[in-house]
């Protein structure tokens, strides 16, 4: 709910390429449980159903993430192909050549799982082993099958912050490439409120190459109807003011609103009317199992120091906070004394940096729970 604008975005990349036209992909960048992933899940499903070759990526920090990263693009360019390949009654002479660089590119770069036994790799095509050359002869080769379906090739990039640097600049690189050459390929993106400054790093031209959307809590209407909504469709309504009461205690953010929903409809006695009691009863314990579990595992995965650190920050309540700040909170002399637990609560996505010299929780009300469980004395 509340999305039209992003889904409209993906409709007028898929009418401009049916139309033989390139457009720019959307980069959606936010903090944590504010409904990325959903959103980048319903963008695929809009390409997906006009025909478009889709891949799903989901970007993992992990010491193999070249070779992860890697293996779910081969797979999912495999899967699409034969999904293309299912739907057309005879292989036209362009699809058949742009599968066969495909059975030669996942040679290459992945398992080499081949499409079929009448579809020899292509020689010399997509075949170096280095990812960013093979991708650009794909692309390359698939071009024209896609132009003639009016469709296009399109990866989709979840916490693409994480995404593997190689595989992410051969990606951006590729891109770039075909946006020049008029080839039907974008990569789309979901990621922290860093993406953009990551991009940006990996390749300077990142900064003009995606549409880049900051997604932010829900607004007040958005989030009455999440709340609402469901309940309607199971026949239970709320009084306005227990609405009221959840949507604030809600603060818009799609993940909260599912666990208060959850709260309330599991407190509410009668079958069909949420009262302004289950309301109050159903906010706080959804407070408490937030702290419970969406808190608390994130609490869980700081060390000691690291826990310090944040603790420090949150005496910004929801505020960034200035590195000098923490460095004289922590008694340290300077910057460079917390490089480290920064750098590593960044690695494990606790926090990030929101502008240079600030540091920022990555999920909202982070330093209201550490304040409200692990505050000092
Ligand atoms: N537009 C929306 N309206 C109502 N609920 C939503 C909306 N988008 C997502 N949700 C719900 O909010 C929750 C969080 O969504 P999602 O996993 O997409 O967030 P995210 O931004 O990807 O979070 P993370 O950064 O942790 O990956 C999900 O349970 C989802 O069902
Ligand atoms: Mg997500």
């Amino acid at each position: 709910m509340g999305r039209g604008s992003e889904i409209e975005s993906a409709r007028v990349l898929a009418a401009r390429t049916r139309n033989g036209l390139t457009g720019r992909s959307l980069m959606l960048h936010g903090v944590r449980g504010v409904g990325k992933t959903v959103l980048l899940r319903a963008l695929q499903h809009e390409l997906d159903r006009r025909g478009w070759l889709t891949v799903a990526v989901e970007a993992q920090r992990d010491p193999d993430a070249r070779a992860l990263a890697r293996q779910q693009l081969e797979r999912g360019l495999l899967a699409g192909a034969r999904r293309l390949a299912s739907r057309s009654e005879r292989l036209s002479d362009t699809l058949a050549s742009a599968l066969s660089t495909l059975t030669s590119f996942s040679l290459s770069v992945g398992a080499g799982v081949t499409l079929g036994a009448n579809l020899q790799p292509a020689r010399g095509r997509a075949d170096t082993g280095v990812l960013e050359l093979d991708l650009v002869e794909l692309v390359e080769d698939l071009a024209p099958a896609l132009r003639d379906a009016g469709t296009g090739l399109a990866v989709f990039v979840d916490e693409i912050q994480d995404l593997e640097a190689s595989t992410l600049t051969a990606l951006l690189a590729v891109q770039h490439q075909a946006a020049q050459q008029g080839w039907p390929f974008s990569v789309f993106g979901a990621g922290l409120p860093s993406v953009p400054a990551v991009l940006s790093e990996a390749r300077s031209y990142a900064e003009r190459q995606f549409e880049y959307r900051s997604i932010d809590r829900l607004g007040a209407d958005d989030a009455t109807e999440a709340f609402a909504g469901p309940a309607r469709t199971a026949g239970a309504s709320f009084t306005p003011e227990a609405l009221t009461l959840l949507v604030d205690a809600s603060g818009g953010y799609p993940y909260f609103v599912q666990e208060l929903g959850f709260q309330a409809w599991q407190l509410a006695p009668g079958p069909d009317l949420i009262t302004d009691d289950d309301a109050r009863l159903a906010a706080s314990a959804g407070i408490d199992a937030l702290d419970a579990g969406f808190f608390r595992a994130r609490w869980e995965r700081a060390t000691r120091a690291e826990q310090r650190f944040m603790r420090a920050m949150a005496a910004d309540h929801d505020a960034p906070s200035l590195l000098t700040d923490l460095v004289e909170r922590l008694r340290k002399r300077k910057p460079s004394d917390l490089s480290v637990a920064r750098r590593d609560l960044i690695s494990k996505g606790l926090i990030y940096a929101s502008a240079r010299a600030e540091l920022a929780f990555t999920a909202p009300h982070m330093a209201s729970y550490i304040n409200r469980r692990h505050g000092e004395g």
